[in-house]
């Protein structure tokens, strides 16, 4: 059966803040949809990669007249996309040649933090370059590099500081899935952004402690786009990039689209939609059969009721391809009665946000798990149901598993791997966490602006015959 429903609780969706800025159709003309390039290599062998990945300021013609300032990776906006092919060694040059110092976050990647997962520890000055090497160790992804620096994470990443990267394996190799990239396999990343003076952003005057919005969806970093469709089925590997909007995703006609694979990777079973909700930081990847439309049609992507790509079908080949009932197993780890469980709080909205009753310390770690042991968290929104808001909870370090919600089952695209869950007002989330790697961790609301306001907590994961120690950044240092 077809999934009908956005699931999440209608009377928590951001179009009923008082602070909501609608999504407008852009008025400028249809330009066509960007396609980061692939980031290459400076190097490669069988068994080892090497990028160069530089975070830097630059322009971007976004709108008619005068270009954006913007940053980006490899160039001026956003990144260039990087492929971590499973199994393989990457040795990573992490260069800033912005103005201020930054630090670069691979979210949804299985390695140690805090220093290698490029969190708020792991600061790379002014005209310096971090060097971090590890091994791709996870299933087929698609996972994001964005900036993390505390508390500026949520305007670097306005300024474009958000890349995607693509875990590749065999066995994702092995579905009848499109994995022609640019052509067939298209990633998508949504934002929203509010044009000024000159075709300028201004965080700062857009500011909201709530997440910062703006009425111009930026798709790949492109306003207005449309994409020229060439083959029956599309993928497109879907990530909500922006710093706090919901997007409510339909196409029309309700075509509807099979999601294939959540945040951490392929799901056990493919799931039909023809409404999909996105909170911020998760991705959905889907495919789109156009199988029934006349080529010279348009089929056109929304949120809520404006339009966020149109897609041009061309004539195609037909492809009589079907998605089998099972794509991949999840490991599951056993639970049993003695299995602890971990309490979480997301309370407050505003500058009031907290994790437990306390603001984030840079250098207070706020919890242990022992390495590889499996845990329960139950994490909850104490938001109010009336008027209360949907806080995306994200772990660091880690893939889990959603275990219910509310004591019942999750949503129907919940039974894969996730790093970014939506927690709904009075609801208490209960998921399945282990560590594969010892480190400090973050795990925070993914509203970035409740991230930087201090909704964020740490977690050692501990192997108790190796006690290691840490070294903390402090906010003032920074
Ligand atoms: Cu997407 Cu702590 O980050
Ligand atoms: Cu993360
Ligand atoms: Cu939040």
């Amino acid at each position: 059966s077809i999934n009908t429903d956005y699931f999440f609780d209608e009377p928590a969706f951001n179009t009923h803040d008082g602070g909501y800025v609608p999504l407008e159709e852009p008025q400028t003309p249809q330009q066509p949809l960007r396609i980061p390039p692939l980031l290459k290599p400076d190097k490669e062998t069988a068994t080892d990669t090497y990028y160069t990945v530089e975070a830097q300021a630059g322009e971007t013609q976004l709108l008619p007249g005068k270009k954006t300032k913007t940053w980006g990776y490899n160039g001026s906006l956003l990144g260039q996309t990087i492929v971590f092919p499973k199994g393989k060694t990457m040795h990573i040059d992490l260069k800033n040649s912005l103005p201020e110092l930054t630090t670069f976050h691979w979210h949804g990647l299985n390695v140690p933090g805090p220093y290698t997962d490029g969190g708020c520890h792991a600061p790379v000055y002014p005209g310096q370059t971090r060097h971090i090497d590890f091994k791709v160790d996870q299933p087929a992804a698609t996972l994001w590099l964005h900036a993390h620096p505390c508390p500026s994470t949520a305007e670097q990443v306005w300024r474009g500081l958000a890349g995607l990267a693509l875990v590749t394996d065999e066995q994702e190799a092995k579905l009848p899935f499109p994995r022609n990239y640019g052509v067939d396999d298209i990633p998508l990343v949504l934002q929203d952004r509010r044009f000024h003076e000159d075709n300028q952003w201004d965080y700062n005057a857009d500011y909201d402690p709530d997440g910062v919005q703006g009425p111009t969806p930026m798709i790949n970093g492109t306003i207005n786009p449309y994409f020229d469709v060439t083959t029956q089925r599309i993928r497109l590997r879907i990530l909500d990039g922006a710093n706090r909007r919901e997007w409510r995703l339909h196409f029309s006609d309700d075509l509807p689209f099979t999601q294939v694979a959540s945040d951490g990777g392929v799901m056990p079973e493919p799931v039909e939609f023809t409404h999909l909700m996105l909170t911020c930081a998760e991705r959905a990847e889907i495919i789109v059969d156009f199988g029934k439309v006349t080529p010279g049609h348009t089929v056109t992507l929304y949120s809520d009721d404006v339009p966020l790509v149109r897609f041009r079908v061309h004539d195609f080949a037909t492809d009589t391809t079907t998605l089998p009932e099972h794509l991949v197993d999840i490991p599951d780890p056993e639970v049993t009665p003695d299995t602890p469980i971990r309490k979480v709080v997301m309370s407050g909205m505003d500058e009031e946000v907290m994790i437990d009753g306390k603001k984030f310390e840079m250098q207070r770690i706020d919890a242990k798990q022992k390495v590889g042991n499996v845990e329960l968290w139950d994490v909850t929104n104490t938001n109010d149901m009336d008027g209360g808001m949907v806080h995306p909870f994200h772990m660091h370090g880690t893939q889990f598993l959603v275990v219910s919600r509310n004591g019942k089952a999750p949503y129907p695209n919940e039974h894969g791997f996730k790093d970014t869950v939506g927690v709904n007002p009075g609801e208490t989330v209960r998921l399945k966490v282990w560590f594969e790697h010892t480190g400090v961790y973050m795990y925070h609301c993914h509203i970035i602006e409740h991230e930087d306001g201090g909704m964020m907590a740490q977690i050692e994961a501990y192997d108790p015959d190796h006690p290691q120690t840490y070294k903390l950044m402090d906010m003032d240092t920074l």
